[in-house]
């Protein structure tokens, strides 16, 4: 197999991603891999300065990326990141939702604020972004979109429920967005990633949950986000994934298969 053979494959040269939460742990390494294939990658997330870090490392790996600030929790904000976007490509070809937050507390003493904010983020916002980014690929002629799920997209994982509910509820979006768009040339897929130290799991992963993830994961140990290049790199490529819509690929070192 030759190097010709897989840029043809996987190669993404002349396309634009806009990767929302981009500054993000798993967002930023997504964002290298799109640059390594050959994307533009414009790195769209809620504060300016980690923004600006991300192109810049983005440049040093030799990538072409610029950064769009956007608050996912308004629908006039992701209106304006396409127009802005726009004004750095002439088309967005890929768009990855991989914005999310996550709050661990017990059920009991949760607010409807908790809850509203966690849906917004991880739910409404993927529901907007497929609309509004959608609009302009059928326009455009067909594109290719990434939500990023969670184990607990297929599994409600205790004290996470808010999340669990809305990771399940995106996979379910995901599946329908990919029928409504089948015909349109848009590619609606998901990756569910099992678990990777972020920052805001900290604040969930106490020495018994972690005890208990590794009990839970065949391959014994926590994934690095660029372990999940390679799931997003089939899931745009222009031929090797060409007629996989409305699924999903978890990046889980074996957690969900032992679940179940
Ligand atoms: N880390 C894990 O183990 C893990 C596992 C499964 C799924 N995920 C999912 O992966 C995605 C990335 O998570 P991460 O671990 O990299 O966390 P992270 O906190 O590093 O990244 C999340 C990003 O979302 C951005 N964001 C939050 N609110 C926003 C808003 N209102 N508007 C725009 N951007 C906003 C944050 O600024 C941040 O950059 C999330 O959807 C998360 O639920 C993470």
């Amino acid at each position: 197999m030759g190097a010709d053979y897989l840029k043809e494959m996987f190669g993404l040269e002349g396309q634009t991603a806009v990767v929302v939460g981009g500054a993000g742990v798993l967002g930023g390494a997504l964002c290298r891999g799109l640059v390594q294939a050959g994307a533009k990658v414009i790195v769209a997330d809620l504060m300016e300065e980690p923004c600006r870090k991300q192109v810049d490392e983005l440049t040093q790996l030799g990538g072409q990326a610029a950064y769009v600030v956007v608050d996912v929790t308004s629908r006039e904000s992701i209106e304006s990141l396409l127009a802005d976007s726009l004004k750095q490509s002439e088309r967005i070809e890929i768009l990855v939702n991989c914005a999310g937050v996550n709050a661990g507390n017990d059920f009991l003493d949760a607010t409807d604020q908790d809850w509203d904010r966690i849906m917004a983020i991880n739910l409404r916002a993927v529901f907007q972004a497929c609309q509004v980014f959608g609009r302009h690929m059928i326009q455009a002629g067909g594109g290719k979109i990434v939500n990023i799920g969670s184990v607990t997209s297929h599994l409600p994982l205790s004290r996470v429920w808010a999340y669990s509910a809305s990771k399940a509820a995106v996979l379910n979006l995901t599946r329908n967005v990919a029928q409504e768009f089948a015909e349109k040339g848009i590619r609606v897929n998901a990756i569910c990633p099992g678990f990777f130290p972020a920052e805001q799991n900290r604040k969930v992963l106490t020495q018994e949950r972690i005890d208990n993830i590794m009990h839970g994961t065949p391959m014994k140990r926590f994934g690095e986000p660029e372990e999940l290049i390679g799931a997003l790199l089939l899931l745009v490529s222009p031929i090797a994934g060409q007629f996989i819509t409305g699924t999903h690929i978890n990046v889980d070192g074996g957690f969900t298969a032992a679940w179940f």
